[in-house]
């Protein structure tokens, strides 16, 4: 007779091993330290300082960060700060000629004379963080000494850079990809060595509790999308950013290739923002901001920001537009329909709306609509309403089918958020400590549209008040002596972004697009 009873095998072993294996697999190859939940914010000195910086660039631009501006179209006068700008990320350029005799990294003290540390703490008071750059290859792009050591290949200085960021009280670290030996120019060398400075890292911070963001920049090289997020928050996706529009295009155009692997705590990044550098118009400042945001992509400004207009503030805190880039869901949203020379990109957002941007690759301004295959959704009876960022209002209460967008600029874009009221709540990231609740006066300045003339009630004494069209060129000035209605010429009133600046008796300044005053007269 056959034993019916089966020799009784333990199967708890197998399971816990299986369990061991994936801690440690986890434990090594994955992050997993909540850091970077959302796209990383603050300024890089890069695009527009290169080389030209010291311990002044800083430190002004710490509280440059700080600096209250004129009210927005809710009268909230914010700072980029209290917008979510956090990190001031030092780029290349910062070492001494050399490294100490014990290989100890150095900073030119020329450039920053009371040393890193000392600047560290300085941002830290400021309740900003400060970031700092290295490379994985011999020397840095511009040629300063770097972490890969070729009389130590092995171990590299990988170790001694990480303690000595963490003890300076580095919070971002960008690690370049200039002078890799070629063995190493490949996914597995690329691993390696990037795999060792996380490591380096982790041990580094795990002594001070300072976590340190580590972004990639090996250019978009090895599909670096595909392990990136193993090893780093975030990696480059492609070359130098200029400031043009080509250039602004074919980054975020590459930047889409894995667009699949972004999650909360692992981002594409298709570069720092290029927002009020060179001479791109205001609608291709928009339109770059527009799709960096749908695109959950780092927010890291390339700018000068004591020579930025109130105009480029006015985009770059747009914090309905900054809530689609740092939507807790972290998906990436893309280009999910070309309209002859209108792209129509989508992002599925946390609460079951979605973003869309309809960005004009032409020059002349042009039409297109939003179909509802475009935002995935098959039931083509359901009604969405709409809401245009820009306008800070809701366009069409419920829209059914498809969406018709008109006068969609050259080189621009129109930004919308189809479902429900997305931007009702209040955005987290502002910290609400530094804001004045009751926007002073800012009520009173209301607006009506009768046909296709726009009517704006300025309720000051003594003001000087200045129409702007959409590429930032001064439209009329008007004095109002008397509190008044002002008419904004037609062709500055349409839909997209006249900004109307007022310049008070006393020298403060309101900064507002039309479109978002309050359509109501006041009684
Ligand atoms: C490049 C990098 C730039 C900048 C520069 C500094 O490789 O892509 O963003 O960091 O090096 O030399």
């Amino acid at each position: 007779m056959r034993d019916s009873r089966k020799p009784k095998i333990n199967k708890k072993p197998f399971w816990f091993s299986v369990l061991f294996l994936l801690k440690i697999y986890w434990s090594v190859y994955s992050l997993e330290d909540s850091q970077a939940l959302t796209p990383p914010m603050g300024f890089s000195t890069w695009n527009e300082f290169g080389c030209s910086i010291s311990e002044s660039t800083i430190v002004s631009t710490g509280h440059l960060m700080l600096k209250k501006h004129p009210a927005d179209w809710e009268g909230r006068e914010l700072s980029l700060r209290d917008a979510g700008y956090v990190y001031v990320n030092i780029d290349d350029c910062w070492h001494a000629q050399s490294r100490d005799a014990q290989g100890n990294p150095q900073w030119d003290s020329a450039k920053f004379p009371r040393g890193l540390k000392w600047l560290a703490d300085t941002l830290h008071q400021m309740e900003l963080k400060i970031g700092i750059y290295s490379c994985a290859g011999t020397a840095t792009c511009c040629n300063y000494f770097a972490s890969f050591n070729p009389e130590n290949p092995e171990v590299g200085y990988d170790p001694i850079d990480a303690n000595a960021y963490a003890d300076w009280g580095i919070d971002y670290l960008k690690d370049d990809w200039c002078n890799v030996p070629s063995d190493y120019q490949n996914a597995n060398g690329s691993q390696k060595l990037y795999a060792r400075m996380r490591d380096a890292l982790k041990a580094a911070t795990s002594k001070t509790g300072r976590p340190i963001v580590f972004s990639l920049c090996n250019w978009g090289q090895y599909s670096v999308y595909q392990w990136g997020d193993t090893i780093g928050h975030l990696w480059r996706t492609g070359g130098d950013i200029t400031p043009e529009w080509n250039s602004i295009m074919s980054n975020i155009t590459a930047n889409s290739t894995g667009a699949q692997y972004a999650k909360p705590g692992a981002w594409n990044d298709p570069d720092m923002m290029e927002v009020g550098n060179g001479s791109l118009s205001l609608a291709e400042n928009r339109a770059h901001f527009d799709l960096w945001c749908i695109s959950a992509a780092p927010l890291i400004l390339g700018n000068d920001l004591s020579k930025m207009s109130d105009s480029i503030f006015y985009i770059l805190t747009n914090r309905e537009v900054i809530a689609i880039d740092q939507d807790s869901l972290g998906y990436q949203g893309r280009k999910v329909r070309t309209d002859g020379d209108v792209q129509i990109w989508s992002k599925k957002l946390k609460n079951g709306a979605w973003a869309v941007v309809l960005v004009n690759t032409g020059t002349e301004s042009t039409n297109s609509s939003v179909l509802w295959s475009d935002i995935g959704e098959s039931d083509l009876t359901r009604s969405y309403p709409v809401r245009d960022v820009w306008q800070h209002r809701t366009v069409s209460e419920s829209a059914t089918d498809s969406y018709s967008v008109n006068s969609i600029p050259g080189h621009g874009t129109v930004h919308l958020v189809f479902g429900s009221a997305y931007w009702m709540e209040p955005v987290s990231i502002i910290k609400n400590k530094s804001l004045n609740s009751s926007p002073r006066g800012f009520e009173k300045i209301s607006a009506k549209r009768i046909n296709s003339t726009t009517t704006v009630y300025i309720p000051f004494t003594s003001s000087n008040v200045t129409i702007y069209n959409l590429q930032g060129k001064k439209s009329s000035t008007f004095f109002v002596k008397e509190p008044s209605w002002i008419t904004i010429p037609e062709s500055f009133a349409k839909r997209n972004f006249s900004i109307i600046q007022i310049i008070k008796s006393n020298g403060s300044k309101i900064t507002l697009d039309i479109n978002s005053i309050n359509h109501s007269v006041p009684k």
